[in-house]
């Protein structure tokens, strides 16, 4: 039986240069099948809110929303840790966070719950990490806050937020977070946030050097209906499903995939 993995798994493949390789998944077919492609890490993410219920943003998921697609998830799989993300305004104090983040991990099985933000999210993540919540962080674009953000763009270009962003990432690991998702950075400064740090960062649009990619499902498989620039369509040249997951596997692990054209400078 396959060993399931853990924030500790995580934090060895950081040291050991291995590649860490996640990906969404909403339902119990798919959790299933990527599952067994050995994808590390499935995410029971909130862009379900775009891809599953077809809004234009994650703004209007819920906890029950993600629990319910997490309960589908979680059983199908024996090895992958399953991440589930905190909703938007489900963490608007530590208390409210860590009540729901308990929902997530004792009705949803979770292994970790995912947060989006930085100095805003310090003591939250204090407070869970102190009661035995594997927290993951998630800086640069956070789709939550696309209505604040004016859009979904590439976040670090200049160097006060990426001075920032590598404080903030500084702090959220001080604070007890087990890893940190980095969306749409640049190269050069999700570069120096994963040498800065000792837990593992898992990029989406932030370059090859994280030590990990994550991507939405629907993405990967070239059936979204706006391919972001950092996705690749793996399910082509004949592939089924399997082979395409397998084939993103494979990508991240031998570094094939980002590819210059996903990545921003
Ligand atoms: O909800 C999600 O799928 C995510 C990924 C984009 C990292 O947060």
């Amino acid at each position: 039986m396959a060993k399931r993995v853990t924030v500790k798994t995580l934090r060895d493949m950081k040291q050991k240069g291995e590649k860490i390789v996640s990906l969404t998944a909403y339902d119990a077919s798919f959790a299933r099948v990527i599952d067994e492609q050995d994808v590390d890490v499935i995410l029971v993410g909130d862009s379900l809110g775009m891809v599953m219920q077809g809004h234009d943003s994650t703004v209007p998921v819920s906890v029950d929303d993600i629990i319910y697609h997490a309960k589908s998830v979680a059983p199908q799989c024996k090895r992958a840790m399953i991440m589930a993300d905190l909703p938007f305004m489900s963490y608007t104090s530590p208390n409210q966070a860590i009540s729901n983040a308990a929902r997530l991990m004792q009705e949803g099985q979770a292994h970790i719950v995912k947060l989006e933000g930085g100095e805003a999210q310090i003591d939250t993540v204090r407070h869970m990490t102190h009661h035995g919540v594997p927290v993951c962080a998630h800086l640069g674009l956070t789709p939550q806050t696309v209505h604040k953000l004016g859009g979904y763009r590439v976040q670090g270009r200049e160097d006060d937020v990426a001075k920032q962003m590598l404080d903030d990432a500084l702090a959220l690991q001080d604070a007890g977070a087990d890893a940190v998702v980095l969306e749409c950075v640049p190269v050069d400064l999700a570069e120096k946030i994963t040498k800065e740090l000792e837990i593992p960062t898992i990029g989406i649009g932030a370059g090859r050097v994280c030590d990990g990619q994550v991507l939405v499902l629907q993405d990967m498989i070239g059936i979204s209906s706006l391919a972001p620039k950092f996705t690749a369509n793996f399910l082509k040249d004949g592939r089924n499903i399997p082979e395409a997951i397998s084939a993103y596997v494979a990508a991240v692990r031998d570094v094939s995939f980002p590819a210059d054209e996903q990545c921003f400078f």
